[in-house]
This record gives C-alpha cells, sequence and structure tokens, in this order.
C-alpha cells in the first residue's frame, strides 16, 4: 500500500512517499540521473545505502560514524570538501540514509553548498520517520549546544519504507513512538485513543504504518500553518523544556532523546491527562522518572537559549489533543517542576 502526503509549503512544496518496499525504488521517486551525495551512518546496515547508490548515476557513499557527536562542523566540512573534490554543481543532489542525525547533517550541507541544492531524505529510525525528515529544519551542533548553527531547507521529497524498521533496535522504536505520542496528546485525540486500544506488540508491529501515518499528518499540518516556528509550531516542543535540560546535564547517562522526551511530557499535564500518557509510556517501555540531581535539571532549564529572558514559553496539555501555550515566569515554572520532581 502506498500513502502519499503532500506538503503544502508553496513552491517549496514536496510528496512524502509511505510505501513498504520503496527504498528499493527509490528511482521512480527520485531524480538519480546526476551526481548523489548519499550520506549514512555506521550503524545503518550498508544495504540501504547500496540500494539507493545502485539506481544513481554517479553515487558517492559518505558514511559518518553512528551517533549525535557526528553532527558536527566537522563532519559538515569534510562532505563539503567531497562534494568539491568531486565537482558537484548546482543540478546535483544530497540523499540522506539515516536516522535524524544523517538527514540533519546532510540537509544542513544541501542548504549551504552553492546556496541550496536538491536534497532528498530517506528516514530509517522511527523518530526521523514521524518528526525529523519533514519540516525542513537542518543544522549541526556547535560549542557545546544541539542544533545551534542551521537553516530551514525543505526537502524536495521524501521516502519512507517502513521495511527498514525490522532491523531497528526495539529501544529505538519506542524512542520514536515517544514522539508520535507527544505529537497525539498535543493534537490528535483519534491517535491517542489508538495507543491506548492496542498492545505494545501491535503498536509496535501491524499498527506501526497507521501510528507513523497519523503522526506525519499532524506534523505536516503544524508546519504548513507554521514553517518558520513563530507560533503553532511549538507545540512540537511539549515535554522537550525539560527534556533538553536532561540532555544538557552532566549525568546524562546515554537517555535517547525520545526517553527524554517522555519523562518531559509529564510535568505539562496534570490528573488524568498525566495518567493517560504515564500508561502509555510505561507500555512502551519508556522510561516516566527524571534521572540524575533535580536541582542540576532546574539550573539546566535557567540556561536554555531558547529561553528570553526571564520567561519561557511552555506547552501544556489540558485534555488529550489539545494544547495551550503558555509565557511563564522562570521562577515560576522551577517551583513548579520542582514540586513535580519531589512527588514523582
Ligand atoms: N530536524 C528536525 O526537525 C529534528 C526533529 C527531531 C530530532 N532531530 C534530530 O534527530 C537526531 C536524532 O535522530 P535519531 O533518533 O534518528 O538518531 P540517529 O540518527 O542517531 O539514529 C539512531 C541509531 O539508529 C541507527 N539506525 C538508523 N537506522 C537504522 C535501521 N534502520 N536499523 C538499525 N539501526 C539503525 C543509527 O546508526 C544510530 O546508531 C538528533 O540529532 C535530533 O537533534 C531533528
Amino acid at each position: 500500500m502506498n500513502t502519499v502526503l503532500h506538503m503544502n509549503l508553496g513552491e517549496d512544496s514536496y510528496d512524502i512517499i509511505v510505501e513498504r518496499g520503496a527504498l528499493g525504488k527509490a528511482s521512480e521517486y527520485l531524480k538519480l540521473d546526476r551526481k548523489v551525495l548519499i550520506l549514512t551512518d555506521s550503524g545503518v546496515p550498508e544495504e540501504y545505502s547500496r540500494t539507493v547508490a545502485d539506481m544513481c548515476k554517479t553515487p558517492y557513499i559518505y558514511t559518518i560514524e553512528q551517533g549525535e557527536a557526528s553532527k558536527s562542523f566537522e563532519s559538515f566540512k569534510a562532505i563539503l570538501e567531497v562534494m568539491c573534490e568531486k565537482e558537484f554543481t548546482r543540478t546535483d543532489c544530497v540523499v540522506a540514509v539515516g536516522g535524524g542525525v544523517c538527514g540533519d547533517l546532510a540537509g544542513f550541507c544541501a542548504a549551504c553548498y552553492m546556496r541550496g541544492i536538491d536534497f532528498y531524505n530517506i528516514p530509517t529510525t522511527v523518530l526521523s520517520q514521524v518528526d525529523s525528515s519533514i519540516g525542513g529544519k537542518t543544522a549541526v551542533d556547535f560549542g557545546g549546544y544541539k542544533n545551534i548553527v542551521g537553516a530551514f531547507h525543505q526537502p524536495k521529497k521524501v521516502i519512507i519504507d517502513n521495511n527498514v524498521l525490522l532491523t531497528l533496535p526495539e529501544r529505538r522504536i519506542a524512542d520514536g513512538l515517544s514522539e508520535s505520542l507527544k505529537m497525539a496528546a498535543t493534537y490528535d485525540k483519534e491517535l491517542f485513543e489508538l495507543f491506548e486500544n492496542n498492545t505494545k506488540e501491535e503498536i509496535f508491529g501491524e499498527k506501526i504504518d497507521e501510528i507513523i501515518i497519523g503522526s506525519l499528518k499532524i506534523k505536516k499540518d503544524v508546519v504548513e500553518k507554521d514553517e518558520k516556528e513563530t507560533g503553532l509550531r511549538r507545540i512540537l516542543n511539549f515535554g522537550h523544556t525539560v527534556a533538553h535540560a536532561l540532555e544538557s546535564c552532566e549525568d546524562f547517562d546515554g537517555y535517547f532523546h525520545g526517553e527524554c522526551v517522555a519523562i518531559g511530557m509529564l510535568p505539562m499535564c496534570e490528573g488524568e491527562v498525566r495518567e493517560r500518557i504515564r500508561t502509555q509510556l510505561c507500555k512502551m517501555g519508556l522510561p516516566t522518572k527524571p534521572f540524575g540531581d533535580a536541582e542540576k535539571v532546574l539550573s539546566a532549564i535557567a540556561h536554555d537559549k531558547k529561553l528570553s529572558g526571564s520567561t519561557l514559553s511552555a506547552v501544556y496539555v489540558p485534555k488529550i489533543g489539545e494544547y495551550e501555550i503558555r509565557k511563564v515566569q522562570l521562577c515560576e515554572y522551577r517551583k513548579e517542576l520542582s514540586e513535580y520532581f519531589e512527588n514523582c
């Protein structure tokens, strides 16, 4: 079955193709009769990038070390060096075959090379399929800050082939589904109920295509309404203030991003809503309790680069499927969180 979603952004519009087996037919969807820089990482099964390379006229596979550390200026420079050396022109392109690290880095290279060349994304993790591969945010980490140097550069097409998830470890699947649950909680009651009405095995198995498509529809709708994150797109940050703080703490010990988001969503809702979200997170084996020193987490929030002065825009979920963006004073927010940390 093939589902095509159209991201409607004027002249930057593109199709998102969701189809099992689409990787093997990439040349039907992408213009590959040119020089193609394929960016992948050492943890992505090699056959995925090879499959794409075999369909290209002039492919160059560039493999970075797996992990966030590769989303760096050094990798960015090295990839641009290859593109210069191989004499890529404005009509050539970059394809990402991997998770959000490959997608963000490849997209940023494509955004900068000759002031912008074509970029295609073939995301291979749940997180990148439901979230990072669409919306045009590209970046590298720099100076100890995540995503601090980047650009908006929309892909020309996105291919989502869920067969690639067969090689993805279960913990990574849950990690990505945390972002789906986040979108459902803020925006789509029916998608949230789909989680509630199915077992973990069904969610990770036969229902995953439906969940991925449902999540993509939410993200598409939000991006179409607010491409550059001046308002509505902030709802995608539900759970992210605490998540980023957890990630920036010294004693952050190997938790994945979606796992930190799982922990970060719970203080941003109350009562029945909190319990419903917690139940789903537990069912999927995601963490729900903050780790590390609460004081350090609270201080990290004060140093969040997204903070404007002493206020922050916090996303709350008052009811499943609904959101509220509140401007809150940092000191008030710290107090709220501190109470939550003490009692959870
Ligand atoms: N641009 C955006 O809008 C946006 C949104 C959310 C997150 N992000 C970024 O996404 C990144 C995280 O992405 P991620 O969670 O996909 O992590 P990732 O790209 O590091 O991939 C996770 C791991 O899975 C492995 N892998 C990938 N596909 C696989 C497959 N099919 N089978 C087996 N192993 C596979 C990778 O080698 C890696 O080790 C972060 O850098 C984050 O900042 C960007």
